[in-house]
């Protein structure tokens, strides 16, 4: 179900999907553990031997299953929330690898990182590294922060993904993080450790990120020659991953230029892959209801929509598509369109695929980053079912959700 595996290969997963299908309905995530632990160890492979932490980027895929692995395989992660880094506690990563970035830290979250003293808290604004300190205090701490800047360098593979324009929300511009880093060195309470920025999402060419790093390095050198002497060297997330089958980002040569960069300035590199582990290693199953013609258009709805995957709605992200099928079949301009009562609620456009019928499974892959995470039950549509594929056997990791679930902490 991989992008370049082979037709034997395509076809025994195929098999195992429609067996998953058959026992705990559809739709539902498949995460193949086998992949994604191959993608961690790749990526750890090709980083040049300098001093480095691989931060996963929770918001990607929480899973427990996956965090686990992350753990196991000795990364540490970057948090966006109070409930990522619960998760990552409870999955056994080490809060000394944690960092947490965000641009809306909530005071109780800001207070739970410093508490369970993770690596570094990345501080967005001036009034969140007051807020830092504050809580800091209260608890008799000294909080390590490393202060995120925004580069001032776009990027990324839909104007939503790009977060490093001067005008975007995220970080601090140069002479506020200035000042920022001014306020932490002189406060007992704080510990500044680290310089982050991530330049955006779905980066086919990372020389934005590589423009990015070299600002970031001559701000280094400039609080080294004032006296703050830093830690960590956070170049943030944002490798892409083809999704129309093209080719990937050159990692290792990202890689090399940001470890080249780090050293340059005597730095702990730090790297924030989310999309780039856990994409490939997860599909999205669904189940056609209905296949019907309008406007002269083939239209297959199935029973999983914009409220189980929501990039195809919210970017117009074209993810690969397979339909399930036993032999060769006539081939059509199909929509693959979800259940909900939105226009915008579609799986893809416009393919050419072998034409669905009622009942066909249909496999959407490249799905394991920012799929279930960012699902809802919109139209009081129950949260899909998890599973995880490991060494050629399976099993559920989350439970199908309940029209229970839907009104468990509901009052009428
Ligand atoms: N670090 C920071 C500070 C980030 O904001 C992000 C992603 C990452 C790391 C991980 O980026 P990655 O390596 O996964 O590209 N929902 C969108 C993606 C939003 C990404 C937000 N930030 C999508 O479905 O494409």
């Amino acid at each position: 179900m991989i992008a370049g595996q082979g037709a034997g290969e395509r076809c025994r997963s195929g098999h195992r999907l429609a067996t998953i299908a058959a026992e705990v309905g559809t739709p539902f995530y498949a995460y193949d553990l086998d992949r994604f632990r191959e993608r961690i160890r790749a990526f750890e492979a090709g980083l040049p031997d300098v001093p480095h932490l691989t931060c996963y980027a929770v918001k990607a895929n929480d899973a427990l299953a996956l965090l686990a692995i992350v753990a196991a395989e000795g990364l540490g992660a970057d948090v966006v929330s109070g409930g990522e880094l619960a998760k990552c506690g409870k999955a056994g990563i080490t809060p000394a690898s944690i960092v947490f970035s965000g641009v809306g830290k909530r005071d109780d979250e800001i207070r739970a990182a410093v508490e369970a003293e993770i690596r570094s808290v990345n501080v967005e604004s001036l009034e969140e590294l007051d807020e830092v300190s504050a809580a800091a205090r209260q608890l008799g701490r000294v909080a390590p922060i490393s202060v995120r800047v925004n580069p001032d360098v776009a990027g990324g593979g839909h104007e939503y993904l790009a977060t490093g324009g001067a005008a975007s929300k995220f970080g601090l511009e140069r002479a506020d993080a200035r000042e920022a880093f001014r306020r932490a060195a002189t406060d007992d309470a704080l510990d500044p450790v680290g310089l982050s920025f991530h330049v955006g999402s779905q980066l086919l060419d990372t020389e934005p990120v590589l423009m990015a790093a070299e600002r970031a390095a001559e701000l280094w050198r400039e609080l080294a020659d004032a006296g703050i002497r830093l830690r960590d060297f956070d170049a943030g997330g944002g490798l892409g991953i083809a999704y129309d089958g093209g080719a990937e980002p050159d990692v290792q040569a990202y890689t090399a230029r940001l470890a080249e960069l780090a050293g340059s300035v005597e730095a702990t590199l730090i790297l924030e892959p989310g999309r780039h582990l856990v994409g490939p290693a997860g599909t999205f199953v669904t189940r056609v209801l209905h296949v019907k013609r309008a406007g002269g258009r083939t239209i297959a709805v199935c029973d999983g929509g914009s409220n189980d995957l929501l990039r195809p709605a919210l970017y117009g992200a074209e993810h690969p598509i397979t339909v399930l099928v036993e032999r060769e079949r006539e081939r059509a301009l199909v929509d693959l369109v979800g259940p909900l009562c939105e226009s915008s609620d579609f799986l893809a456009l416009d393919r050419t695929l072998p034409l669905p019928r009622r009942g066909d499974l249909i496999a959407v892959e490249l799905a394991g980053a920012y799929g279930r995470v960012m699902s809802s039950t919109y139209n009081a549509r129950p949260l899909c079912a998890e599973v995880v594929l490991e060494q050629g056997s399976w099993r559920v990791s989350r439970e199908r959700g309940t029209y229970d679930d839907l009104i468990r902490n509901e009052r009428p």
